[in-house]
């Protein structure tokens, strides 16, 4: 059963050089308990996908569509209700520990803050859940560290903190967005294990360009090229039988598979190609591609793919 169904989603955004259609009337379902992947390269709308689902854009955002969870839309609730919702039911674990963390205020302190916000906890409860949630994600001396600030940690130890406030409030479903960026690889690996121990029965969004630590954590994986998904299946079917064109570019375009790069260069997202959006850069391209935008099409039972040469 889906827990969050997201259904026409755009988010477009007015800059004097036109509307930078960042996420264009995506449709995407999150079943209960799994972790979705979203991957795509640098500025194909992941990061504004993930904010748009807690009402975290600017203003300045043109947000249509609708995001259900739990039967209520999430983009028309009031927005004492979003506030509610998100750090609380809902949590984004967001990218860059360094800018997210405030650096004047004792981790600790940080930590319960979140909690206080949604628990109803007093000052001291809050604080003890904070060093519990310290100890949860294994950073070691939690009592020592709360009183500590965001310099004193490492890259690691401080994304260990944004998991501990995201995870402080038990959410039901998390969007992490880039939670491995810039770690290295065995922090990076102690991180993926952590992340998948704390969120064995959650429901998580995760954005992430590593399609190793995509495998490693996913029940399926959504492809976004130029503000849309063009292909989702599971890591599996995604791996070892990508169907669009796209998708068999930018696995081939990985370091581990050679570093072919794609021809051509990603579509503005102020002006999009009038059909499919990658035709301008497929060798399949025929008249079809050109003129007319192609839906998802069903492949297999968990495979879709936005390519009229995969419909069958
Ligand atoms: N507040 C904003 N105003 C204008 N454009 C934005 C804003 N936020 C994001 N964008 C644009 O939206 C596109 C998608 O960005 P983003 O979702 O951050 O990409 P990704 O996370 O996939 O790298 C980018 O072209 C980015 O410049
Ligand atoms: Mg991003």
């Amino acid at each position: 059963m889906s827990l969050v169904e997201i259904i026409g989603l755009s988010a477009h955004f007015p800059t004097h050089d036109g509307i930078v259609k960042a996420v264009d009337r995506i449709d995407l379902n999150i079943e209960d308990t799994e972790t979705l992947g979203l991957i795509g390269e640098t500025g194909s709308g992941k990061s504004v996908l993930g904010l748009s689902i807690t009402r975290l854009l600017p203003p300045t955002a043109i947000v249509e569509g609708k995001i259900i969870y739990k039967g209520r839309n999430l983009l028309t609730v009031s927005e004492d209700d979003i506030r509610k919702i998100r750090g609380g039911e809902i949590t984004n674990i967001l990218q860059n520990p360094t800018t997210s963390l405030n650096p004047v205020v004792k981790i600790g302190e940080q930590i319960a803050e979140a909690i206080r916000l949604h628990q109803g906890l007093n000052k001291k409860e809050a604080k003890e859940k904070a060093i519990e949630m310290l100890d949860a994600v294994k950073v070691p001396s939690p009592s020592k560290r709360a009183q500590q600030y965001p310099h004193e940690f490492s890259g690691g130890m401080k994304q260990r903190v944004m998991i501990a406030i995201g995870l402080a409030c038990d959410p039901f479903f998390i969007i992490a967005d880039e939670p491995t960026k810039g770690l290295d690889v065995t922090i990076k690996v102690q991180i993926v294990d952590l992340m998948k121990e704390m969120t064995e029965h959650k429901t998580m969004l995760l954005i992430t360009h590593d399609l190793g630590v995509a495998a490693a954590m996913c029940d399926r994986i959504a492809l976004m090229y130029a503000g849309e998904i063009v292909e989702c299946a599971t890591p599996l079917d995604l791996f070892e039988k990508p169907m669009h064109p796209y998708t068999r570019g930018f696995l081939n375009s990985l370091p581990h598979r050679g570093l072919t790069p794609i021809q051509g260069m990603s579509p503005s997202l102020i002006n999009y190609p009038d059909g499919c959006r990658f035709s301008p850069r497929c060798e399949y391209v025929n008249e079809e591609c050109i003129h007319h935008h192609p839906d998802m099409f069903r492949i297999e039972c968990e495979h879709f793919v936005r390519c009229f040469n995969a419909r069958s």
